[in-house]
């Protein structure tokens, strides 16, 4: 892969990299077109699909996570992806096995609540195979999902502290009919499950709604919190992780919500968690 795209270097193309673990639906196709959008007709597209085990804890379901290569090489092509990049673990994490991979990639202010809170060792995974995908593709622009916010902001500030001379876009989140958000995750829920995974949308317009109605004095985010805890506890499947509401730029919490602000939350609906996010502003 770096030996490719050092040619590509060598030849002025353009590359656009957009990472993934595959399972492969309509939101990470979404991430292809606008990185095709990029970087032109010339340029190259690389679809990375590695299931990458640093950013799963204990008890994850690293073991489970749904796969379906065939299906992915199938939609990768069809999407005029240029290469799809397999990486195996042990190109990833040389001696690992053996217990003597040592160098990690730790973003220490971002990730530190929210998803960082509920999986301690998550960021950390994910900034270290982030920034070898880096490493071994060289792209100009990479392209992440706006699923999941404190992802996108932690690799963000990563590319900037660490100097990548890249640009990190982050696309929009694509929904099913209900709202919810895609998600490779979503194969997990049985269809009773599926039914009331649409509340994780619900509770985050419920909260966009009430700043708005609150207009310039804002509202605290104790009484909204209560609210979204409410309307995903009607929903006998789902049960409440988290739901934070910070400023989106430095990811700090805030104690009155106001239209700006931003909102995320996970949610467990049976075993399957699930998050998602939104801002406060009416759009
Ligand atoms: O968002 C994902 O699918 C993963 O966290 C990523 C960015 C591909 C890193 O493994």
């Amino acid at each position: 892969m770096q030996r490719q795209a050092r040619q590509w270097r060598r030849d002025g193309v353009a590359v656009g990299l957009v990472p993934t673990m595959g399972y492969l639906h309509a939101g990470h196709l979404s991430l292809v077109a606008r990185a095709r959008r990029s970087v032109g007709a010339r340029g190259k597209v690389v679809v990375s699909l590695y299931v990458n085990p640093t950013q799963f804890g204990p008890g994850e379901d690293l073991s489970r996570y749904p796969r379906d290569l065939s299906r992915d090489r199938t939609l990768c092509r069809e999407a005029g992806v240029d290469a799809l990049f397999l990486p195996t673990d042990a190109a990833m994490y040389p001696g690992r096995e053996q217990g003597d991979y040592s160098t990690f990639v730790v973003e220490e202010a971002l990730s530190q609540g929210m998803e960082g809170a509920s999986r301690p060792t998550h960021f950390r995974g994910v900034t270290t195979i982030v920034a070898k995908l880096f490493n071994l593709v060289l792209p100009e622009v990479a392209v992440f999902g706006a699923k999941d916010f404190q992802q996108a902001a932690v690799i963000r500030r990563m590319t900037r502290d660490l100097n990548f001379p890249l640009r990190v876009i982050v696309a929009p989140t694509i929904r099913e009919p209900d709202g919810l958000a895609l998600s490779s995750r979503n194969a997990y829920l049985s269809p009773e499950e599926r039914a009331q995974a649409g509340v994780l949308r619900e509770a985050c317009l419920l909260a966009r709604q009430a700043v708005k109605e609150a207009g310039d004095a804002g509202l605290p985010a104790a009484q909204l919190k209560r609210r979204v805890s409410a309307c995903i506890g009607r929903k006998p499947a789902a049960h409440l992780d988290y739901v934070e509401f910070f400023d989106p730029e430095t990811l700090r919490p805030r104690r009155r919500v106001e239209r700006g602000s931003h909102m995320a939350l996970a949610v467990r609906v049976g075993s399957t968690r699930l998050i998602d996010n939104a801002s406060m502003n009416e759009d």
